[in-house]
């Protein structure tokens, strides 16, 4: 079965072909606009900035996304869509989108969580593998690490998500957007702290690993950014107050990163081990970091975990995860109402 899948959650326009079989998922085209160059200038997305340039790329985007499949339009089989969690206004551009194509196609079209659509990925081949069986079959442990989400998941199949915890403040990748912002590094913030903190000592602040008392795999963030404040420009300094001297924006980079990528993958491989799943997979744009990735994989492997961690292409948002989450829900018979709602919240696992 062929699925095309639009993704317009948050900054990424994207839209995705695969073909779905049991087991097996072939992604034909794989197309992200990405919009992160409009938003930097702001520090952050702007929604109402977002949804307008989602309007003005879908069109564009799908087009390529059916000529890199080398498909006519009317060689897919179902519409899968993005329609929670994420900026309403901009879920309902690609709604609007896949709801038209499914009416005018006489196409099922299948609403899909973005959060469920993430720990999917973790199962697609890497697409330079050529490969299309699963990499990863169910059940197994998900970290998905975002810029809006922190969370760890277990997961049975399409629709059995369990939430074994999550952040109780902000998300690993806000976080990382932070304190990159208070360190005067670029957005986004990931990418500038890791590269920084490749010239710098991680063991030069110690910044405490925060755990939360009957809630193993909670998360908190909020008191390691307000902690680089306070080393960086002293105690109850504004944001805005300089640098303290002396301080060296590299050391204190490095030694964020180690304090979130360790307490990610302990509580990560402590869930996994508990939950008695043979894998451990890590998701979202935060996967992109190497410190986490290395991490992940020693301690897992440790553990006698299998580690997997999907392609950086699958990591960040993309439309393939949603096709190919939206493909197993119709081979299991899921409903296809053409009547959805567009939601900030998330459903899945909690
Ligand atoms: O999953 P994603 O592309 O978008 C959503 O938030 O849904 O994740 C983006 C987040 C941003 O906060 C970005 O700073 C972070 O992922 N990120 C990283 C790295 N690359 C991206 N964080 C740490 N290290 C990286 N290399
Ligand atoms: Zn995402």
């Amino acid at each position: 079965m062929r699925v095309v899948g639009v993704e317009t959650s948050c900054d990424e326009t994207a839209v995705a072909i695969v073909e779905s079989e049991p087991g097996k998922t072939r992604v034909l085209s794989n197309v992200v606009a990405s919009q992160v160059a409009k938003h930097a200038p702001f520090g952050g997305v702007v929604p109402d900035i977002a949804a307008r340039l989602h309007a003005e790329a879908i069109g564009v985007v799908a087009k390529e996304a059916f000529e890199l499949a080398g498909l006519q339009p009317g060689a897919v089989d179902a519409v899968a869509v993005t329609t929670r969690p994420g900026l309403v206004n901009c879920l309902m551009v690609g709604l609007g989108w896949a709801q038209a194509f499914a009416v005018a196609r006489k196409l099922p079209l299948i609403s899909v969580d973005h959060l469920e659509a993430h720990v999917f990925s973790s199962m697609l081949a890497d697409p330079a593998s050529e490969k299309t069986e699963h990499a990863l079959e169910p059940p197994f442990v998900c970290l998905l690490v975002s810029g809006g989400h922190t969370a760890i998941y277990r997961y049975d199949g399409p629709g059995e998500v369990k939430r074994l915890g999550r952040t109780v403040d902000d998300a690993a990748g806000e976080a990382f957007d932070k304190v990159a912002a208070l360190l005067g590094l670029p957005y986004p913030g990931g990418p500038s702290v890791e590269k920084a903190a490749r010239a710098g000592d991680p063991n030069a602040v110690e910044f405490k690993r925060v755990s939360i008392s009957g809630r193993p795999y909670d998360f908190s963030f909020s008191g390691i950014k307000t902690a680089v404040l306070y080393h960086t420009r002293g105690r109850n300094a504004p944001r805005e107050a300089p640098l303290l001297p002396g301080i060296k924006v590299e050391d204190v980079a490095a030694s964020f990163q180690e304090a979130a990528c360790d307490v990610l993958a302990d509580k990560a491989v402590k869930a996994a081990v508990e939950e008695g799943v043979p894998a451990l997979a890590i998701g979202g744009g935060v996967a992109a970091n190497k410190r986490l990735r290395a991490l992940v994989q020693e301690r897992g492997r440790r553990a006698g975990l299998e580690v997997v961690i999907p392609a950086f292409a699958y990591c960040t948002d993309n439309a393939a995860m949603v096709a190919a989450l939206g493909g197993a829900y119709l081979l299991k018979g899921a409903p296809t109402p053409l009547a959805v709602e567009a939601s900030a919240r998330s459903m899945v696992g909690s």
